[in-house]
């Protein structure tokens, strides 16, 4: 497909599924060559399949170091970084299983901290890194004290490397989704609790609904299409953190 990212390549981490799909599809619609990496490996030839336009698969656990490495070593050059791989996990403090804490961390914190170490050397000028957060970083999300911390620590690094990739030519930005159909959560909450908790959280946003990836998608395009913008964080999020 011709466009206006034909001969740009794209990776995009979690990138079989929801948001990170999304994006996929969004970029490749543009003409850049997609570089898709998450760790099931028919779900990724499933996205490959749908999305075309000379999208790969490259099987990927993010949170394995030597395999983000090896993602990356074997790509020429990288125009355009998007990490959407990783888990949510919900529970009540004193309850939630405190490991699952750690390999959340692993996954989605180091897992797009990795991504970026081994991406900037083959990222020329002009380049863009969009990192994924969550609106828990400016918000007070009960059930969800490590993924808060998580999404803070995202927020942090990606205007530390604003500041330090500027001089390289590399932009970095933060999406940073509200509610948004379709992630796989991690849970010991009860039924009832989650739906209590989905109502509160559907009370607190204006446009009342959850948003679709699609629309979390648009805001990734956009930040890799506006030469200006680097070191913010975009809320996707349908007006939560502006009530
Ligand atoms: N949806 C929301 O409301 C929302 C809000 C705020 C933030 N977020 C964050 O946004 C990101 C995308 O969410 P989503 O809604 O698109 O959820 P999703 O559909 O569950 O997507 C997460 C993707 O990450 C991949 N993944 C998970 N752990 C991985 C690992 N260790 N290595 C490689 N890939 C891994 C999964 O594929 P495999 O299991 O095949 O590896 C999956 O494709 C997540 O980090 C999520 O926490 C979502």
């Amino acid at each position: 497909m011709e466009g206006i990212l034909t001969g740009k390549i794209a990776v995009v981490t979690g990138g079989a599924t929801g948001i990170g799909y999304a994006v996929a599809k969004r970029f490749a619609s543009a003409g850049a060559k997609v570089i898709l990496a998450s760790r099931n490996s028919q779900r990724l030839a499933t996205a490959v399949r749908n999305i075309g336009n000379e999208a790969v698969a490259i099987p990927t656990d993010v949170s394995n170091v030597e395999q983000v490495q090896r993602l990356f070593e074997g790509l020429e050059r990288v125009d355009i970084l998007v990490t959407c791989a990783g888990a949510a996990l919900f529970g009540e403090i004193d309850t939630f299983p405190i490991a699952q804490a750690k390999s959340l961390f692993e996954g989605r914190f180091f897992g797009q901290l990795a991504a970026a170490h081994y991406a900037v050397p083959k990222m020329p000028l002009e380049s863009v890194i969009v990192f994924c957060s969550g609106i828990a970083a400016s918000v007070g999300l009960p059930y969800y004290s490590a993924g808060s911390a998580l999404c803070g620590a995202v927020n942090s690094m990606t205007r530390a490397l604003a500041v330090e990739l500027a001089p390289k030519g590399i932009r970095v930005n933060a999406i940073s989704p509200g509610l948004i159909e379709g992630t796989d959560i991690q849970s010991n909450l009860s039924k009832e609790q989650l739906e209590n908790f989905a109502e509160l959280t559907k009370a607190k946003i204006p446009l009342k609904r959850a948003g679709q990836p699609d629309e979390v998608a648009e805001a990734v395009f956009s930040l890799a299409l506006c030469s200006y913008i680097t070191g913010q964080i975009i809320e996707v999020d349908g007006g939560w953190t502006a009530s």
